[in-house]
């Protein structure tokens, strides 16, 4: 929006008005998305109990549920009227792309150019009255809003857990109500089929079922199942209410049916469709299987009979199809397959795969379709209508783009709420990775690499929500709010404010909305930060509220009994020494007097507690979030969260470590992190040297079995260098084979 634009609409809105304030700083909107313009001006618009409208005027689904939340959120009502009404509309042409404006000045002045926009104004509107004293009113105020990405979208996976219809129409409510427009809905994957497909039953009869489920996190040894019959499916008709559903909401569903990978749920129906015929069970654990479609004639055609039906349920533009993780294993073994690459003269199977896709291309332009895949369709070349779903990292967006095709970014890093949102221990289960509300907030689909032209193919960016670990709607809601207001800021504004602006309006305004709504949301990001330094002979921590003001109170924590109580002022630091003895827990507790919310931190504290560490080699950067983190008494968490560890890709690690002074030591213990599925292993060898005079002289040295590895040690010491040797390569037949090993290290404990 150029700002001679801005000048004109005002002055066409305000024109007979002249008192229009100009703030010095910009005027902080309570709408989320936050809109291109919020200009306040002086005074109130006091509403009447029923605000009058004239009916014609609006769409019944629109009418319908702005009335609903009017009555949920202000209890207030619309009534008919066929003179001047209270909120009155006025249709605009020659605009930017769905904008809408709102002067509330002596009643409500809407213009809109689409239905769509109409939409988003009167969601806008539900979000700007106020209540005082039981009287409603609107801050004066223009508003002029549309927003900058065509592609706001949220992903979820009915796969891996099953939603009903119900808390579908209520995910698609909470998202129309922040102007998200785009859910891709992933029906399809190894551990359950979720639609109905008349031509072939036992996709649901038997593909909808599991046996057994993992229990707890997928990586934790030994492996327990719960051996509880899970699934369920939608009918076509179920199918056809949640796409009405959402049309309503201006929602456009891409459903997503997978291939050639993550299809074990159809081949426990279909084996035939396999590669070798051999029938399994749809399988309870989470991970990527060998067993993908085989490439064989019939295959396709099982294939396009399927796409035959989607394509006939959901009218929006695109079809999803997968793409990712798709082991080439058993393609290299099947005859149908390896002919079928000598036929067409594919050079691999990674060809193969791009063959593959690019059938299903053609099959589906047929059909007026467009396709989208994750970016493991860009190997062995993109087919040419494809458009590219970014997900490890930006790259396969940006390359995309630079070839012409339309881009949705959706990198873990920023985009993946099944990650982590605290660094908090009590945070519920969760895959793995840290995605904190700032860091989406942060977000920009439009990567530094693309100039303006290749930047025109980013449609937009999506949030994606796997639920191997959100077994129900709560939990959902939990991972999905308020990552995903964070999200729609990032792709409906044009010019966002600040974080802080944001944050403020965030929890003071919308989590009232939320709780109205009814909506399980987290307040993860209401927990301070924890900062640990190193201190001589200890550790100090700062809590640091977002609210400079707050204070915890403060509780010390010996083996369950507090044994101490205080008042700790935010970014005050308090200081934990090591111990001179045997190692002992110590947790301790923050509440926070303003909000009530609790965090905690348990600290071991052993004899090198808050020792200086001076690394020879540099931890890898994206891990490295703390100096002081191997000696700060905290464990790295399991499972792995991408933090908390200081990892290392390099095949020799040098680090030393001094302690405040010299203390007998009897025992050293280092614990590694072992999870091959990241391509983090054990390391081969530690040697641990002691400075003699001048020189290092070795100590101790010995293989690594185990993550937690002990050194017998038995000497007065005060300053060691740690030298850590891995394998040189991650051996063939193992996750990242060829690859030099990641090594993650946390704590060093001095007993
Ligand atoms: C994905 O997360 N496998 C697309
Ligand atoms: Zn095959």
């Amino acid at each position: 929006m150029n700002l001679h634009f801005v000048s004109v609409i005002l002055i066409i809105l305000f024109g007979t008005f002249n008192q229009i304030l100009f703030a010095q700083a910009k005027d902080v909107s309570p709408i989320l998305p936050s809109p291109v313009v919020y200009k306040r001006v002086k005074g109130n618009l006091y509403l009447p109990k029923k605000l009058s409208l004239n009916k014609s005027e609006y769409p019944e689904n629109i009418r319908s549920q702005f009335d609903v939340l009017l009555e949920k959120f202000h209890k207030l009502n619309t009534v008919d009227t066929t003179g001047k009404a209270f909120i009155r509309l006025r249709k605009l042409k020659n605009v930017p792309k769905d904008f809408y404006s709102i002067a509330v000045n002596d009643y409500l002045l809407i213009s809109y150019s689409n239905e769509k926009s109409l939409f988003y104004a009167l969601e806008s509107l539900i979000q700007l009255i106020q209540t005082e004293d039981d009287i409603k009113y609107i801050p004066k105020a223009f508003i002029q809003d549309y927003p900058k990405f065509e592609w706001r979208g949220l992903h979820l996976d009915v796969s891996r857990h099953f939603f009903t219809v119900d808390e579908i129409k209520k995910y698609l409510d909470l998202m129309a109500f922040y102007k998200l427009n785009t859910f891709h809905w992933h029906l399809t994957d190894d551990q359950g089929w979720r639609i109905e497909i008349k031509a072939f039953p036992k996709l649901t009869s038997i593909g909808a079922y599991r046996d057994s489920t993992v229990s707890r996190h997928f990586t934790s040894q030994p492996r327990e199942y719960n051996k509880e019959k899970y699934g369920g499916f939608y009918t076509q008709d179920e199918i056809k209410e949640i796409v009405s559903h959402a049309k309503q909401r201006y929602i456009s569903i891409v459903p997503e049916i997978e291939m050639p990978g993550h299809s074990r749920a159809a081949l426990a129906a279909y084996p035939e469709f396999s590669c070798n015929n051999i029938q399994k069970p749809v399988p309870g654990l989470w991970g990527v299987y060998d067993d993908i479609y085989c490439t064989k004639e019939e295959s396709f055609q099982f294939i396009e009979s399927i796409l035959e039906e989607v394509v006939n349920l959901f009218p929006g533009e695109y079809i999803h199809i997968g793409g990712d993780e798709a082991p080439k294993t058993r393609w290299k073994h099947c005859e149908n397959c390896q002919n079928r690459i000598k036929e067409n003269n594919l050079k691999n199977e990674e060809a193969l795969q791009s063959f593959f896709i690019n059938r299903i291309d053609r099959f589906l332009s047929k059909k007026n379709k467009k396709i989208i895949g994750w970016d493991e369709i860009l190997e062995g070349g993109l087919s040419p209508n494809a458009a590219v779903m970014s997900w490890r990292g930006m790259k396969g967006g940006i390359d995309a783009a630079k070839k012409s095709h339309y881009v949705v970014m959706t990198p873990g890093s920023h985009c993946y709420f099944d990650h982590y949102q605290s660094k908090s221990k009590d945070e519920p289960l969760a895959i793995g990775g840290y995605t904190p509300l700032e860091k989406v907030y942060d977000f920009n689909p439009i990567p530094s690499e693309l100039n303006t032209n290749e930047s025109s193919f980013i449609l937009g960016a999506q949030a994606n929500l796997w639920t191997e670990y959100i077994p129900n709607l709560k939990q959902l809601e939990y991972m999905a709010y308020p990552r995903a207001i964070a999200l729609s800021q990032s792709l409906w504004c044009h010019d966002r404010p600040s974080y802080n602006s944001f944050f403020k309006t965030l929890t003071e305004t919308h989590f009232l909305f939320l709780d109205l709504l009814n909506v399980n949301y987290s307040r993860s990001s209401l927990k301070p930060n924890i900062d640990i330094a190193s201190i001589k002979n200890g550790i100090s921590i700062k809590v640091n509220a977002h609210d400079s003001l707050d204070s915890y109170k403060t509780q010390i924590i010996e083996n369950d009994t507090i044994v101490e109580v205080f008042d700790l002022k935010s970014g005050q630091p308090l200081s934990i020494k090591s111990t001179e003895k045997n190692m002992t827990m110590t947790d301790l507790k923050f509440t926070s007097t303003k909000n009530n919310i609790s965090s905690g931190i348990r600290i071991m504290r052993h004899l090198g507690l808050g020792a200086t560490t001076n690394y020879i080699t540099e931890p890898n950067p994206q891990y490295n979030y703390n100096k002081s983190l191997l000696t700060d008494g905290q464990y790295g968490a399991r499972p792995w969260r991408g933090h908390e560890w200081i990892g290392f890709d390099s095949s020799e690690i040098v680090f030393e470590i001094e302690l405040a002074t010299k203390k007998k030591v009897k025992n050293i213990n280092i614990n590694f992190l072992k999870s091959n599925g990241s391509w983090i292993y054990l390391p081969n060898k530690v040697l641990i040297y002691k400075k003699r005079t001048k020189r290092w002289r070795l100590c101790k040295s010995r293989k690594v079995k185990n993550e937690k590895t002990k050194f017998k040690i038995n000497r007065r010491i005060r300053k060691l260098r740690f030298v850590i040797r891995t394998h040189e390569q991650i051996p063939t037949g193992l996750p990242g084979a060829g690859h030099t090993p990641w090594t993650f290290i946390d704590e060093i404990e001095f007993q």
